[in-house]
């Protein structure tokens, strides 16, 4: 069991990883009533043990629909009026116990039910584990536009057990994959040489590599939102890939790519965008685009349209202006950030990668 420690203005919290963590829960007392948000099959399957062991026993959950349409107004408003109707007031507590969706969801709530409430992230996905249930960003969607409403509001605490991972559908599990290689690259050799040496061979029922992989990947993300809460300069580095990703997920409207996948493909791009701009030695991104597909079988790109990719790109949140602020991989453990990106090296590197001309 690791504890890792994130700095916030609000005096920061704990970030509990191992087998067990969730029996930290046992310590957050002072509390008039404590509130459980999860999904359906989630807690059919996991229920009964999160409850034994966060000391809960007979705990009735407040239910969402899994998949990203629970992160909305409504749902929010649906999961505010239960608590009320459940008689939680400004001295009680909401566990979100899901993936991102969850945890963005209940974040959002804790952070504006009667003007804010405490919250505990207890994350089920890699990509929760490792990413979003650290930083304290919450939010929904509203229509299309994805995060369009939310709070930065920290949690009390995040409490990350990676055996409810073994539950995880074999894609599902490859797509948070994809987000660990990212902190690879930004982190440096030592965390991505030590991906590139088990990637290959790892498994869901391997616990031990498991929590040793979340600690790892999940002290990336403390280090970075330690040093900016409030995502001024530095957080945009959790960007890289998401360029490119955002875009072919918006451009293929959601369904085809988890969100992992269209990682995938916008870190490779980026890759080779980098490559072009005569910012990263080829060797280096050859061996950065071989980790990317070292995690598995990705769903093919081709058929994406390249002109609404590229048209999309500059939508994305952090273009200013209508300049797309790239976050070009160095090195590995380096990254830089630039406006200043010939559009035509852009669509050569969309185009190399969909079409397999370019493989690193
Ligand atoms: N707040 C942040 O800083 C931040 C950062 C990155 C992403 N996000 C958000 O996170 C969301 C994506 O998160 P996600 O990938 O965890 O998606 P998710 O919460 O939708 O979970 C993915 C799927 O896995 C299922 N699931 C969850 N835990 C499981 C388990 N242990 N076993 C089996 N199935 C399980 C869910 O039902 C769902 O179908 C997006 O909405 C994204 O915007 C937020
Ligand atoms: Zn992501």
């Amino acid at each position: 069991m690791r504890r890792l420690r994130v700095k916030s203005s609000a005096g920061g919290y704990d970030v509990i990883v191992g087998r067990g963590a969730w029996r930290a829960l046992r310590g957050l007392r002072g509390y008039s009533s404590t509130f459980i948000l999860t999904e359906p099959g989630l807690w059919k399957h996991w229920g009964r043990r999160f409850s034994r062991d966060a000391g809960l026993p007979g705990a009735s959950p407040l239910l969402v629909p899994a998949g990203e349409s629970s992160k909305s107004l409504p749902w929010a408003g649906r999961v505010a009026s239960e608590l009320l109707e459940r008689g939680a007031d400004r001295r009680s507590m909401l566990i979100a116990f899901g993936g991102g969706v969850v945890g963005d969801l209940g974040g959002f709530v804790a952070s504006t039910y009667m003007r804010g409430i405490d919250y505990v992230q207890a994350p089920t996905t890699i990509l929760a584990q490792v990413d979003s249930s650290m930083g304290g960003k919450t939010a929904v969607n509203i229509r299309a536009m994805k995060n369009l409403v939310g709070t930065i509001c920290a949690p009390r605490l995040v409490v990350s057990d990676p055996r409810v991972l073994a539950s995880m559908t074999p894609r599902a599990f490859r797509s948070g994959l994809y987000e660990v290689v990212k902190h690879g690259i930004l982190s440096g050799p030592g965390l991505f040489g030590w991906l590139e040496k088990i990637l290959p061979g790892l498994r869901v029922s391997n616990a031990a590599l498991l929590e040793t992989l979340v600690v790892r990947a999940a002290q990336v993300k403390v280090d970075v939102v330690s040093r900016d809460e409030r995502e001024a300069a530095l957080r945009h580095v959790l960007n890289l890939g998401h360029t490119f990703g955002h875009a072919i997920e918006e451009a293929t409207g959601y369904r085809r790519y988890l969100h992992g996948e269209a990682v995938a493909w916008g870190l490779l791009m980026v890759i080779r965008l980098a490559e072009l701009a005569g910012r990263l030695d080829p060797a280096n991104g050859k061996r950065m685009a071989r980790l990317v597909r070292a995690v598995g079988p990705l769903p093919a790109v081709a058929g994406v349209r390249e002109e609404r990719v590229l048209g999309l790109l500059t939508r994305d949140k952090k273009a200013v202006g209508g300049k797309v602020l790239w976050i070009l991989p160095e090195r590995i453990g380096k990254v830089c950030e630039t406006s200043d990106v010939p559009r035509e090296a852009v669509a050569r590197a969309f185009r190399e990668v969909q079409r397999g001309e370019w493989n690193g």
